[in-house]
């Protein structure tokens, strides 16, 4: 008889909170979490109960989002269908299990969000729920309801003096973090469509970005970044400060066609500054600290891992059991990257490491002192053997 409702003050979840009153008789209580969104959440609070709220929780999981979320799918080097750096993604989990906590101190019986029957995020609230609170009933008012456009939402709303927002509508659907922003729909919608240069928010169009290019130095401890141009920074000043640079430079979007869960596609477009930075500088790192094998095993990793985050599987055994492996890679990346930001463009042009595999005296063509390039003719004749048995036995059948 109480439910917990992921709100953020838009329309849409406004007007969840007399649906749920009228539909389940039940007291609701709105929930707000701060993700970086960078939007003023004190006048939710008035908002809320003014909307026919009980009360309303208003939560900082800036910290716990980047820690325990962004920190680990940074180290997995998870990126979906090589694109996308998972900014939606990522967030839901951490926003769904604090109101899982938020149900259990509150008595609460049942859950519910403004996710739409056709995405990706009612899977990713539902898979977290369903993981952390088994029995909790969950309630998706845009599975059950016939609201079907932004209009009937308003006369919806109005009938019941609901505030509705003065802004216009976003041409755009939208979600942001801090991690990321993205854009769907509107114009978008059509994927030979190209986008309007002045949608973007958190990155300078590469046109207009600096024609100096900029220099930085990313430092890692164990595959999580610490410091940027050798300047310690706590885990959520250190995304926003790279937000702020790399998105100065124009570095971080992508357009994409990506497969949804629920089977259709869909054209996304995403700017990930500090994210596009990180996973560059990280991988840099890795290429000199990871041996071959354990490098290229873990890049099948990152694909599977980056299914698991896109489908809302946070909360799995499979990806705990990856998050072990992924942490004992880990244990020597560290070190720094120097990477050059320019126009839309981040490439790696530095790297050192107390724990580098590198040898110069290795890999340069100089005097064979550690390397006999005799032995690479035993080497190449083994190597090769199976080819010629397969060549001879190919010849011998054509006669
Ligand atoms: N397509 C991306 C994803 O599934 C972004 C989703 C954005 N969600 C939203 N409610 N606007 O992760
Ligand atoms: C939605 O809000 O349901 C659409 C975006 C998605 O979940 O993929």
């Amino acid at each position: 008889n109480k439910v917990v409702l992921a709100y953020s003050g838009g329309l849409d979840t406004s007007i969840i909170i007399p649906w749920l009153k009228e539909n389940y008789g039940c007291e609701v209580i709105a929930y707000a979490a701060d993700v970086g969104q960078e939007e003023e959440l004190e006048p939710l609070n008035e908002k809320a109960i003014k909307t026919g709220a009980s009360k309303i929780y208003i939560e900082d999981l800036k910290e716990e989002l980047v820690r325990d979320f962004v920190f680990p799918m940074i180290k997995s080097g998870a990126i979906y269908e090589n694109r996308y750096l998972l900014g939606t993604s990522i967030a839901r989990p951490v926003i769904a299990k604090r109101q899982v906590e938020i149900a259990i101190k509150e008595g609460a019986d049942a859950v519910a969000h403004g996710a739409t029957g056709k995405g990706n995020d009612q899977v990713r609230f539902e898979l977290t729920f369903k993981a952390l609170k088994p029995d909790l009933k969950i309630i998706a008012p845009w599975r059950e309801w016939d609201i079907k456009s932004r209009d009937e939402e308003i006369d919806y709303a109005e009938a019941r003096g609901i505030p509705v927002p003065v802004s216009k509508a976003k041409p755009y659907s939208m979600d942001r973090n801090l991690w990321h922003i993205s854009y769907e729909g509107g114009i978008l919608e059509d994927p030979w469509n190209e986008y309007n240069e002045d949608m973007f928010i958190l990155t300078a169009s590469p046109e207009q970005a600096p024609d100096q290019p900029e220099i930085l130095t990313i430092d890692f401890e164990k595959g999580v970044p610490v410091a940027i141009n050798g300047q310690g920074y706590d885990p959520v000043a250190l995304i926003f400060k790279l937000n702020e640079i790399a998105g100065r430079h124009g570095v971080g979007r992508v357009d994409i066609v990506e497969n949804r869960l629920v089977g259709m596609k869909s054209r996304g477009v995403y700017e990930t500054p500090a994210g596009t930075v990180l996973y560059e500088a990280h991988h840099a790192l890795e290429t000199i600290t990871l041996d071959r094998d354990t490098l290229h095993y873990k890049q099948m990793v990152a694909g599977r891992y980056a299914e698991l985050v896109y489908f809302g599987q946070w909360f799995t055994p499979l990806r705990q059991a990856l998050d072990a492996f992924i942490d004992q890679t880990q244990e020597r990346v560290s070190g720094s990257i120097k990477v050059k930001l320019f126009k839309g463009s981040v490439q790696t042009v530095g790297r050192k490491s107390p724990y580098s595999l590198y040898q110069e005296k290795l890999a340069t063509f100089g005097a064979d002192q550690v390397y006999n390039q005799k032995d690479a003719e035993g080497f190449i004749n083994l190597f090769g053997l199976p080819l010629k048995v397969q060549a001879s036995l190919d010849q011998s059948l054509k006669k």
